[in-house]
């Protein structure tokens, strides 16, 4: 959460500082910040609210300088207010930080500075950071030509928590300073100037080259010079990695929101999942970045998925995918409850960890303890040179391209699509059957067609959302494989829409929660699984009975009877292995068209940030 911007370079700061921070906004977005530096002088701008408000302000007060810092918040410690936006100021006035992260021994730094005389203008953990900087720099030698550096060094050593920051010194005014631990933060090396940023997607439109800092590195940007010191303190030659993004790709084009434009990417990140994946004979999926052999793989005889929030949805499919088409059991386990379990794992088990930003601190925890442990770990991941993909022993890209609004559409349809495939792939190392291969490969190359069928309903949605848009409660009922996407049905209404959701397995409501069933109280019922439609349309029965109105989602070749539901949309008929993908789709489409309907900010939802980095 919180996404931070840097520069030093041969041009003004300022314009380039905003325009990074608006690309990093999805980040957390309740506060903004920029300090610039010119001489000694440091100007410094705060709004409580959006980058666009921020950026009129900053441009009204004439922010000059070609060194500066800035931020987009997502509050952690202290209230929503411009007293705790970053960024923060030591008491002498000579530092300004930006920090990503927590510090969970600010309180006792914070005595100890404030016995030292220090004084504090908010309630954050991170003006503690800059305080302890400039505590440092008071004392290093005046002289001393890395006498900011070794400040920041110093005060890194009594940091406990996470970080990603950016620093400025007043008395060097030639310099900017940025080290990470548990928080992301990348070099970006543009012409003439140098920028720090959470994420590519903050530099990408000023260069495509970048440094991505390892855990506990410390750099220091300095007349046209970049240097790097590990957490041993020593020098490390940069690794300049060329991002192979297209800036396009994160523009809102004709769409309205992030969101609708990214549920109608589906085909498209479909494709790019797909793209170059399946063998010359066309029976099964490859690989390229597993890491992990055939044999290995035929080895395994127990799967373990860990995600948090939609990705971990994905790994509930993965489940019913791996299970049924590769005959391998598979554990599904929330990263945040894995991470301090002391779970048994027996060696022959594999750790396959999801994540569309991947750099959620739940999921990257959960990787470590696996490793630690000693076992193999892999990882679906949309995010490039991101710390779960360079921690973890393999992984598979997911291509979707960038998705910015909040709620996760294309990332997860293409998490669903990999797993299928990854299910198709070690199926054939086992005993699914050369046809069977055949048949599902060519299933899995028709889904981006499906899907573009499938948003067609998109009008047809429309209209169903405007009956149902003033409800106050949901029921998303599934089974199987269509039980997680009764849950991320759910997820999605009440992220962006904030009306109380809860999915449930369709047989599970007599148990409980069809005390819930009103006629204030509508189902969205999944009922697209040939084999079990009987059942379904029992327990459709079961809320109709009730009186609750009763949404359907069925296939075209077996629509419900119209007695039965009060509102019906028809996917079309497609293979087991692609039914997820298909199914999400009204469920994503529904819940933007309430929330829109509702006047809620599709893409920046209250509460909520897009990467959390945070515990
Ligand atoms: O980047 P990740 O896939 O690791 O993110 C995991 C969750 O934070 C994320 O899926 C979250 O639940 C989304 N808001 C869902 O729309």
């Amino acid at each position: 959460m919180c996404g931070i911007v840097g520069y030093i370079g041969k041009r003004e700061a300022s314009p380039i500082l905003l325009e990074g921070l608006k690309r990093l906004e999805y980040r957390g977005y309740d506060s903004a910040g920029v300090a610039v530096l010119k001489d000694d002088a440091l100007t410094i701008k705060k709004h409580k609210g959006r980058v666009t408000d921020l950026a009129k302000n900053a441009s009204a007060h004439g922010l000059s300088g070609m060194l500066g810092i800035s931020h987009t918040r997502w509050a952690t410690h202290g209230a929503v207010t411009e007293a705790n936006a970053h960024p923060h100021v030591s008491h002498d006035g000579k530092i300004a930080l930006v920090h990503n992260g927590v510090i969970e021994n600010y309180l006792s730094i914070k005595k100890f500075l404030e016995g030292e005389g220090h004084t504090f203008a908010s309630e954050t953990d991170s003006e503690v950071f800059s305080n302890l900087i400039a505590y440092h720099y008071a004392k290093e030698p005046v002289d001393s030509p890395s006498r900011f550096l070794d400040s920041v060094r110093r005060t890194l050593s009594h940091i406990e928590g996470t970080y990603g920051i950016a620093v400025i010194c007043t008395e060097r005014p030639d310099e900017l300073v940025g080290a990470r631990k548990g928080s992301p933060l990348i070099v970006g090396i543009g012409a003439d100037e140098y920028l720090l940023a959470s994420d590519v997607s903050a530099i990408i439109s000023r260069t495509s080259n970048v440094v991505y800092l390892n855990d506990g590195e410390i750099v220091s940007l300095k007349d046209g010079e970049l240097n790097l010191l590990t957490s041993d303190e020593e020098i490390r030659t940069p690794e300049i990695q060329q991002i192979d993004w297209d800036i396009a790709e994160s523009e809102l084009g004709d769409y309205e929101h992030y969101m609708l434009k990214e549920i109608f990417d589906q085909p498209q990140a479909l494709e790019n999942a797909m793209r170059g994946r399946f063998s010359d004979d066309g029976s099964t999926a490859k690989f390229g970045g597993l890491n992990v052999s055939a044999q290995e793989l035929r080895q395994v005889d127990r799967i373990l998925l860990c995600a948090c929030g939609t990705a971990w949805h994905a790994c509930l499919v993965g489940e019913y995918l791996i299970e049924r088409f590769a005959r391998i059991p598979v554990e599904v386990e929330y990263a945040s409850e894995f991470r301090y379990r002391n779970a048994p794992l027996d060696k022959n088990t594999l750790v396959l960890v999801i994540s569309q930003s991947g750099e959620t601190i739940d999921t990257l925890a959960a990787l470590r303890e696996s490793k630690r442990k000693g076992y193999k770990t892999l990882a679906i991941n949309n995010s490039v040179g991101s710390t779960i993909a360079r921690e973890s022993d393999g992984g598979i890209y997911q291509h979707a391209g960038p998705e910015i609004g909040v709620a996760s559409t294309k990332a997860f349809t293409s998490q669903l699509h990999i797993l299928s495939m990854l299910a198709l792939y070690l199926g054939r190392l086992r005993d699914m059957s050369y046809q069977d291969g055949i048949n599902y490969v060519a299933a899995l190359k028709q889904a981006p067609e499906l899907v573009t069928e499938t948003v067609k309903l998109n009008d047809e949605i429309l209209e169903i959302s405007k009956k149902y848009k003033d409800m106050s409660d949901c029921l998303f009922l599934g089974r199987q494989d269509m039980f997680p996407i009764a849950l991320e049905g759910a997820l999605k209404l009440k992220e962006i829409s904030y009306i109380h959701a809860e999915g449930y397995p369709a047989a599970e409501m007599k148990h409980g929660p069809i005390a819930l069933i009103s006629a204030e109280c509508p189902a969205i019922v999944l009922a697209t699984q040939p084999d079990i439609h009987g059942k379904l349309l029992s327990n459709i029965q079961e809320v109709k009975a009730r009186g609750a109105p009763v949404i359907a989602i069925a296939n075209q070749s077996n629509p419900l009877p119209p007695e039965l539901v009060d509102d019906q949309i028809l996917i079309p008929d497609c293979h087991r292995a692609v039914l997820p993908v298909l199914a999400s789709i009204p469920m994503q489409l529904l819940s933007y068209h309430i929330a829109k309907l509702r006047g809620c900010d599709v893409d920046k939802p209250r509460n909520l940030a897009k990467s959390v980095t945070v515990e």
